[in-house]
Parts: C-alpha cells; sequence; structure tokens
C-alpha cells in the first residue's frame, strides 16, 4: 500500500474533527492532504491549457495551490473546497497576501456536495475509489468541453484525451514512489443514441438512420442505415462538442465532421469525389 493510501485513516480522523459544520453527518473523506509539487501544479495548469477565460475549480484545495497558480500565474479565476477549516483559512489568507482574492477563493464544503457547473477545468488530487465515485456527478453537471485534469488517479473506463507520466523525486514522501501521472479527460456532449441524418446526395439521396453508442465515454460506435445496408461508424470521437467518424460508403471513405448542440447535429463532411458539403443530424423520433 503507498504512503498517501495509508495516510488516510489518520486523515479520516482529523477531517472529521475539522468539519464541524456538520449538518447530518461528516463528510466521505476523500483523501488525506497531501499537496501537490508545484511543479506538478505548473504541469496539470499546462495541460488543461488554462487561460485567462477559464474558471479552475479545485475539488479538495489543500493549502489551495492549484487556483491560487491558476489565477496569479495563468489569469484564470476559479474556487476551491475542502473540508479541512485550517486549510480553507490559509487558502483565503494567500489569496489576500498575493492581491488575488477577488479571482480565488476558498470555502469550507463537501465536494460530493458541491456546485461544479460552473467550472471550464476541473482539478483533483484524490483517492483512486474518491475520483470514480465522482465520475456520475462529472458528466451530468459539467459543462461538454470542459476539462478534467486527475493528479496520479484517473477515471476507470473513460479514455483520457492526453496522459502525461514522470519521475519525480518529491513524490516519494507522498506516495513512496517517484512515479506520477496527470490525466486530461474532456466532458463529451451527449450524443448516444438515435439520429436522423440528411447527408449530401452522393452518400445518401434519403434521410439516414444514424445509430450511435459510447465507448470508454469518448469513442464513438455504431452504424448508419444506407441505402438498406448497415455500415459500421469508424475511428469514431467526441471532443467536447465536436463529433468526428468516417463511414465506408461504395468503396469510398467519407469524413465527418459535426458540432453536437441541443439535440442537433451540425457539420461538414468530405471524401473521394466529394467537396465539403453540409449534413446534419436531429434527434429520432
Ligand atoms: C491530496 S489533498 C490535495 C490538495 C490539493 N488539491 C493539491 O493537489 O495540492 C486532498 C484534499 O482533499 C480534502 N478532502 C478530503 N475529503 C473531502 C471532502 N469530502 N470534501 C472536501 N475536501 C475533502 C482533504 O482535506 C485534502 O486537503
Amino acid at each position: 500500500m503507498n504512503l498517501f493510501l495509508s495516510l488516510l485513516s489518520a486523515a479520516a480522523l482529523f477531517a472529521t474533527t475539522c468539519y464541524t459544520h456538520a449538518q447530518d453527518k461528516a463528510p466521505v473523506n476523500a483523501g488525506p492532504y497531501v499537496p501537490s509539487p508545484t511543479s506538478v501544479v505548473a504541469d496539470m495548469l499546462t495541460l488543461a491549457d488554462v487561460g485567462p477565460k477559464d474558471f479552475v475549480i479545485d475539488l479538495g484545495s489543500g493549502d489551495g495551490r492549484i487556483v491560487l497558480t491558476a489565477a496569479k500565474v495563468f489569469g484564470a479565476r476559479g474556487f476551491g473546497v475542502d473540508i479541512n477549516e485550517k486549510l480553507v483559512r490559509d487558502a483565503n489568507e494567500s489569496a489576500k497576501i498575493q492581491g488575488i482574492a477577488d479571482r480565488a477563493s476558498f470555502s469550507i464544503q463537501d465536494l460530493f456536495k458541491t456546485d461544479i457547473s460552473k467550472a471550464t477545468v476541473l482539478t483533483m488530487y484524490l483517492l483512486p475509489n474518491t475520483v470514480n465515485m465522482l465520475k456520475g456527478k462529472l458528466l451530468a453537471e459539467l459543462k461538454p468541453g470542459t476539462r478534467i485534469i486527475s493528479h496520479d488517479y484517473g477515471l476507470a473506463d473513460w479514455w483520457a484525451a492526453k496522459t502525461i507520466t514522470m519521475d519525480l523525486e518529491d513524490k516519494i514522501a507522498i506516495s513512496g514512489v517517484t512515479t506520477t501521472i496527470i490525466f486530461l479527460y474532456k466532458v463529451p456532449a451527449k450524443f448516444a443514441g438515435s439520429w436522423s441524418a440528411k447527408l449530401p446526395a452522393t452518400i445518401s439521396k434519403g434521410p439516414v438512420n444514424l445509430d450511435l453508442t459510447a465507448h470508454l465515454v469518448t469513442r464513438v460506435r455504431g452504424k448508419a442505415r444506407i441505402g438498406g445496408k448497415d455500415v459500421g461508424v469508424e475511428e469514431g470521437l467526441m471532443n467536447g462538442e465536436v463529433l468526428k467518424f468516417k463511414l465506408l460508403v461504395g468503396g469510398k471513405y467519407f469524413d465527418f465532421v459535426g458540432t453536437v448542440k441541443d439535440g442537433s447535429i451540425e457539420g461538414t463532411v468530405e471524401g473521394e469525389g466529394l467537396k465539403p458539403a453540409t449534413w446534419s443530424a436531429s434527434t429520432a423520433k
């Protein structure tokens, strides 16, 4: 068992003591306080491509270093939540000292009950089981395109858009090993289901039934019914609101790109003998 995990039982007791706002029962302890090394914080925010337009939420914010760095160095805004009162007080104090209290704030709050819908970037350094307990909440509350960054522990059965793996001596004191992984995920727009598509006449003269399913959350699988035959969706990928896939029709490949929004898809398709042309789809009734 690594050090991070073994610190949990001590931290659980500490967190329960610190959380004095207990309404009904103490929150689930999502991880002990161990700060991400400053170089990892910079790498996490760089991997998420954080900028002045971003709103960063750190679940279990510790001394606030992720949101403070996002505001101070990357020009973003945001907030952090933690159940440890002292850490929240220290983080707000640091924001004041650094002159960024208008853009970075911290509150004593259970991360499982925090409204995360404002985030454009969500960060976490939590225990592996906690990260996975949050999957439903992340998909339900975050907007399509929101970047999720997780330090060391990934979301099971969720395709990462990117990962960075490195060895860091600083991590020995935290986890007992030098290995450090940063995972980047992007929240997909809801695309799974049946669509009625209008394609250029070169591909199909009549409307096409497109059935799409999600694999590992952002991979797209399915089939299109064209000319009485099922054609498999190939290389399907959802990147935020952007859907991409290929169809092999009449021996020719066609590349589709589309934006999925509010129950419709609008996009372009091109391929052999077909210059970029528009296509669209709406949810099949
Ligand atoms: C590993 S530390 C990460 C600190 C910071 N995000 C960083 O990367 O430096 C995890 C933090 O989560 C907090 N925490 C644990 N359970 C929580 C819960 N249910 N709600 C809010 N914070 C929680 C702990 O108090 C601790 O500060």
